[in-house]
């Protein structure tokens, strides 16, 4: 029987889940079908209702719902606990259950390029949702995190939440510093360079060892990366990080291991025509 998915959040119209998850679906042979619904917050609990009454198997939850779907689902896993947030829901015998990918999609799209995580110092630039699921994910793998933030209480808040979870962190504001000299990763979880605009924030002087990246993936390169690149650094994006965030939400739905290669082919396809 044909299974249904889709994503839902406001603004969708750019999102590239539906073409990941559709050439998934054709490159095994899976007979599903992946939505893409625009919900605006005040329709999030209708929208949800009407998921379950039309029979969706589960769905991907993006801005700006991850954090306010929480109450109306029944269960949560670790991971979505930990984040607060969640951007997976499965139906399972009538139970809407919540998970996290985003921490483990982007520690799977980083590992390749770092030698391993234990002892190392990760730097992440903003302390919004995102920032909590990559800094929780790199504190659990061992790393000491360093969270700067244009609005200081939200980075010490960020701080004292990876601390309860037994990790190693610590707080400061937008500022260059000794930690550029010293840091192994920089993540930039912020939305500034979204729209081309300079980040307000210079990396001059960082360790050409550390690996950099952008969690935006449009535009390619930022401002922000190209700066780090100028450095000597190495570079990603955030295309890796969406890839793998989806790759595991597969798992979660379908078992078995997710067709990777078709899905990062999908996304490199749709970028191109971006
Ligand atoms: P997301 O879920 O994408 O992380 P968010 O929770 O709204 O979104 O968080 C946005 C992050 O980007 C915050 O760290 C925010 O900084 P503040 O906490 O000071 O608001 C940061 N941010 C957004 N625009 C910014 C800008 N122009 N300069 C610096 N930081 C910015």
């Amino acid at each position: 029987m044909e299974k249904h998915y889709a994503v839902i959040g406001h603004p969708i119209e750019h999102s590239l889940s539906p073409g990941m998850y559709k050439a998934g679906y054709e490159a095994i042979g899976v007979d599903a079908e992946y939505h893409r619904f625009n919900v605006e917050p005040n329709h999030l609990a209708e929208a949800v209702e009407g998921l379950c009454a039309l029979g969706f198997s589960g769905w991907n939850v993006t801005i700006p719902h991850k954090e306010h779907i929480l109450s109306l689902l029944n269960t949560l896993t670790p991971q979505a606990r930990r984040a607060g947030a969640v951007n997976t829901v499965k139906i399972h015998e009538g139970q809407r259950i919540g998970h996290n990918t985003d921490g483990e999609g982007f520690i799977r799209s980083v590992e390749g390029n770092l030698n391993g995580f234990k002892g190392k110092k990760a730097v992440l630039l903003g302390a919004g949702g995102a920032s909590k699921g990559i800094a929780l994910a790199l504190a659990e793998q061992g790393m000491k995190v360093h969270i700067l933030n244009r609005t200081y209480e939200k980075a010490e808040a960020l701080v004292q939440v990876i601390q309860r979870e037994g990790g190693t962190a610590t707080s400061g504001v937008f500022a260059p510093g000794d930690w550029l000299e010293d840091v192994d990763l920089l993540v930039q979880t912020t939305s500034a360079g979204l729209h081309s605009e300079t980040f307000p924030f210079s990396v001059k002087g960082i360790s050409d060892r550390a690996l950099v990246v952008d969690i935006i993936f449009n535009p390619s390169e930022t401002a922000f990366l190209r700066e780090a690149k100028k450095q000597g650094c190495r570079t990603l994006n955030g295309l890796g990080m969406l890839l793998y965030q989806g790759a595991y939400a597969w798992e979660f739905w379908f078992g078995g291991q997710a067709p990777v290669e078709a899905m990062r082919q999908a996304l490199k396809e749709q970028i191109l025509l971006l």
